[in-house]
């Protein structure tokens, strides 16, 4: 099956006004894009990126929501009001809110079901440690990790995006051999296929050290669907080769 590319930013905690002007405005002029391409900002950075894109067929999301829908949770965002500024995703259970905030596999999938009853596509990521890949792990923590999102979701398991992200390989400039990537992308497209009639629908990103010049490869793989890329996408230039690389 072809399935339509999507190439996700995800700015962590990175940017400026100063900075993400010029930023949008150059993944702006370089459309026409033959893939799917969204942005994720900082929280604050939401609007600004919600009006420069408007009627631009790119897309914008965040990169956390709460399980909550409202209420006395400092410092929570809901996905309600992500789906407010016209976020079409929300990445959730990145390796790092998993590590640097004790996010367990419950409440990612909690995350991910907030985000569809708002209309917003969860992104899940999904990645093993180092020391889980070097002890023969990654096969079980990936699933185990999807497992609780797909329970969660049930019959809507299929409209969500997984995103393997091996920890590994973040912010690394190591990145996962398009072989050994392709190999989790397999595991998890089966998985997917005894959980949703979808699943060979479904997009599955790559994540981890993606560059223009290993993106081609990358999404020259059967079960790779796209990428999720951390510090390429703030240099609007690398993002936009990325993105054509997917094309
Ligand atoms: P890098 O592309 O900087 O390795 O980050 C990947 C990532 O974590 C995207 O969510």
């Amino acid at each position: 099956m072809t399935r339509r590319k999507l190439v996700v930013g995800n700015w962590k905690m990175h940017g400026s006004r100063s900075a993400n002007a010029p930023l949008l405005s150059g993944i702006l002029e370089s459309r026409p894009y033959t893939c799917d391409v969204a942005v994720c900002p900082p929280f604050p950075y939401l609007s600004e990126a919600a009006v420069a894109l408007a009627s631009s067929g790119l897309r914008w999301g965040g990169q956390d929501c709460s399980v909550h829908e409202q209420g006395a949770y400092t410092g929570e965002v809901s996905a309600r009001m992500l789906a407010e500024f016209g976020c079409r995703y929300v990445i959730v259970g990145h390796s790092e809110r998993r590590a640097l905030h004790a996010e367990s596999d419950g409440l990612v999938a909690e995350k991910a079901k907030a985000a569809l009853a708002h209309g917003v596509t969860p992104i899940v990521c999904v990645g093993e440690t180092l020391a889980e890949r070097e002890s023969g792990q990654t096969e079980s923590v990936v699933k185990r990790q999807l497992s609780a999102v797909i329970h969660a979701l049930a019959h809507c398991a299929g409209e969500m995006v997984v995103a393997y992200e091996p920890v590994w390989a973040i912010g690394t400039g190591k990145t996962a051999t398009p072989e050994q990537a392709q190999e989790v992308h397999a595991v998890l497209r089966a998985q997917l296929r005894a959980a949703t009639p979808r699943a060979d629908a479904m997009t599955l990103l790559y994540g981890g050290s993606v560059k223009p010049e290993n993106a081609k490869s990358l999404f020259a793989q059967a079960d790779i669907d796209g990428a999720l890329v951390g510090g390429a996408a703030l240099k609007a230039d690398d993002f936009v080769a990325i993105c054509r690389a997917a094309g």
